[in-house]
């Protein structure tokens, strides 16, 4: 989840370019950088770590000769913080990347998926690369495009990318115009008098301008101190509205959004595709090159055992079910605080998954180590890069999800999901458990999930809402689902419990008549997970039996399932994919109705009572 932040006017901008990227820090990240143009050429100065680490090396310039870094002067630049994807954090791949005579600079958020591609094709061609970024790519193909004209070489070399991205370039011929293109990541035109920012987020230039521009999918812009010129793929002049944000600071924080929880809900389509793209780089392929656990090794598992708390537990009792299915290995799930206290009996040939998205849960840091002791090779499933989970773990795999700061998980949740989709997908494959056909049309599908998560918050919120409304005053919600459906069923009722402080229980549809049946009557809400499985039909009996008993019925459906309307009284539809992969997207109008029914009852959702984001004290 990386930042763009580009200015084009008449003020010194390297100061505003590090206020921006302050703006954008809660996205996360790993190292930053900047890039001035002045006096005939371009200075760039990269740092890893934190924005003080960046100031620190911007100071440093002094001596180090970068001119137009080193003094205040230049009055266009961009800069960027960088949230690691191909290749290490290093400054030699953070941003901004040029080409070899430095003569155009980019900063580029989101994926080049055919980067390795064509950046053989100008090696061939003689040309040297200094990172092991995919975006460097960028710079080299607009400097071969370049024939004097900024814009139409970022034209051409958009039409040779493909993948999700927004990138921005400056040139040191054309020390008045920056040119940005857009597909599929944010970018937005910030409007001043005299002046033009570029960014990834309204926030980043908020303080200095409320006039913005929204950039579409496949746009390219080009901006000057007097404005912005949008154009499409092939040279079309596209009109834009321009519109005045009337956020206050606290609300450009939430982009706009009431609460950090809905914001954070509607970042999942990107932060599962930035959790999933690049390591699916062939429709034949999953690439977790980054763990030390090789395919090889990987075919001497007996035994997956999953260790986490709260949410990540759900995440992982999701994934149970993917890498039992694809790869044939037994998984135990284990909640942290209790595995670590049972004396668990581990060999080396298990391997040991930790999920916790902050890196520093007490508990299960305890199960990690304990398990490492043990014998058995230890993975960490972390959305925090240096947390201490990534140093207690022999192989760790990042979701990157950015930083969630709503304490009820909902991005983190369907990044978790997303990582363990593909940690089952790669266990499957190297133990040859499934044939090539389906590992493609399951590649396909994890692909298609962004997309669909996205639909699904679109589709479902307005009927979620009305849901809510009926129900917010209610004393008590049962979750129903079986199999697939039955960890979503755990988290919608954590979720429910966590921000709207109604009792509420989740249990396997097929046990409610051995006692929760009791509980039941007309004012009870009862939510059944339905969505497409192997036993659809039993749990459409189940929701027949609980309808018999006068509770009100609501069932989250697989689009096309008409026949589960018939025993319910309400259905929300999710996209189809394959059923495996349901949950990610059916846990998300349950993620909805707790939001909702919390809204409705007044409470702060971003900061419930008695509750932390990260629990480090035992
Ligand atoms: C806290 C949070 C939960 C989270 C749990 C585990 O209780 O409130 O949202 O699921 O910790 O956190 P972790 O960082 O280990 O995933």
């Amino acid at each position: 989840m990386c930042g763009i932040v580009g200015y084009v006017g008449g003020r010194p901008c390297r100061d505003l370019l590090i206020a921006g990227l302050e703006k954008l820090e809660y996205r996360g990240y790993d190292s930053a950088g900047l890039s001035l143009l002045d006096d005939g050429h371009i200075d760039s100065v990269r740092a890893v770590g934190n924005l003080a680490n960046l100031r620190a090396a911007v100071a440093d310039e002094r001596d180090a000769g970068a001119v137009a870094v080193a003094q205040t002067e230049a009055t266009i630049g961009l800069a960027h913080t960088r949230w690691a994807t191909h290749g290490r954090v290093t400054e030699e791949n953070a941003h901004p990347h040029s080409d070899e005579e430095g003569d155009v600079h980019i900063v580029l958020n989101g994926i080049v998926e055919n980067h390795s591609e064509l950046r053989r094709g100008r090696i061939a061609d003689g040309h040297e690369f200094s990172s092991e970024t995919d975006a460097e790519i960028v710079a080299h193909l607009i400097e071969r495009h370049y024939d004097g004209d900024l814009t139409e070489a970022v034209r051409a070399a958009f039409a040779d990318l493909r993948g999700h991205y927004a990138f921005v370039a400056m040139h040191v011929e054309h020390p008045g115009m920056l040119v940005g293109a857009r597909q599929e990541c944010p970018l937005v035109i910030g409007l001043g008098k005299g002046e033009t920012f570029l960014a990834s987020a309204i926030p980043a230039f908020l303080r200095e301008t409320r006039t913005v521009m929204r950039i579409e999918n496949g746009e390219i812009v080009t901006i000057d101190e007097d404005g912005a010129t949008v154009t499409d793929a092939d040279g079309e002049p596209h009109e834009r509205e321009i519109e005045e944000v009337t956020w206050d600071e606290d609300a450009a924080e939430r982009g706009g959004y009431p609460t950090f929880m809905m914001k954070e809900i509607h970042e999942q389509p990107d932060a599962v595709a930035e959790t999933i793209t690049d390591r699916l780089p062939e429709l034949d392929e999953v690439d977790l090159s980054e763990l030390t656990l090789t395919p090889e090794q990987s075919t001497r598992i007996r035994r997956v055992v999953i260790v986490a708390c709260g949410t990540s537990y759900h995440a992982g009792l999701v994934g149970r079910y993917a890498i039992e299915a694809w790869g044939r290995i037994p998984v135990e799930m284990d909640i942290a605080s209790e595995y670590r206290y049972r004396d668990p009996v581990v060999s080396p040939d298990d391997l040991v998954v930790g999920i916790t998205q902050s890196g520093e849960t007490a508990d299960t840091l305890a199960a990690m180590r304990l398990a490492r002791e043990r014998g058995a090779h230890v993975l960490a499933i972390t959305n925090v890069m240096g947390s201490q989970a990534t140093r207690d773990a022999d192989s760790v795999l990042f979701t990157r999800a950015g930083l969630e700061i709503g304490v009820a998980a909902t991005k983190t949740f369907t990044s978790q999901v997303a990582a363990i989709y593909l940690l089952g997908l790669w266990m499957a494959q190297a133990r040859g458990e499934l044939d090539a056909a389906r590992v493609t049309e399951l590649i396909g599908e994890l692909k298609s999930l962004p997309r669909k998560i996205g639909e699904t918050i679109e589709g479902t919120e307005a009927q979620v809402r009305a849901v809510a409304r009926s129900h917010y005053e209610g004393r008590f919600f049962l979750f129903l689902g079986r199999h697939i459906g039955l960890p979503v069923c755990l988290e919608g009722a954590l979720k429910m419990k966590e921000i709207s402080y109604i009792p509420s229980d989740a249990y396997a549809a097929g046990e409610m008549k051995h006692g929760p049946i009791a509980l039941l009557d007309e004012t009870t809400p009862v939510v059944c997970v339905a969505t497409d499985s192997p036993v659809l039909e039993k749990t459409l009996s189940n929701m027949a039996e609980v309808r018999a008993r006068g509770a009100d019925v609501i069932a989250i459906a697989t689009e096309g399932s008409e026949q589960v309307c018939d025993d319910a009284d309400q259905t929300l539809f999710v996209p189809r994919t394959d059923w495996i992969l349901q949950p990610i997207l059916a846990v998300i109008p349950l993620q909805l109705l707790a939001y909702h029914t919390a809204r409705l009852l007044g409470l702060n959702v971003d900061q419930p009572r008695n509750l932390a984001k990260t629990v480090t004290v035992e």
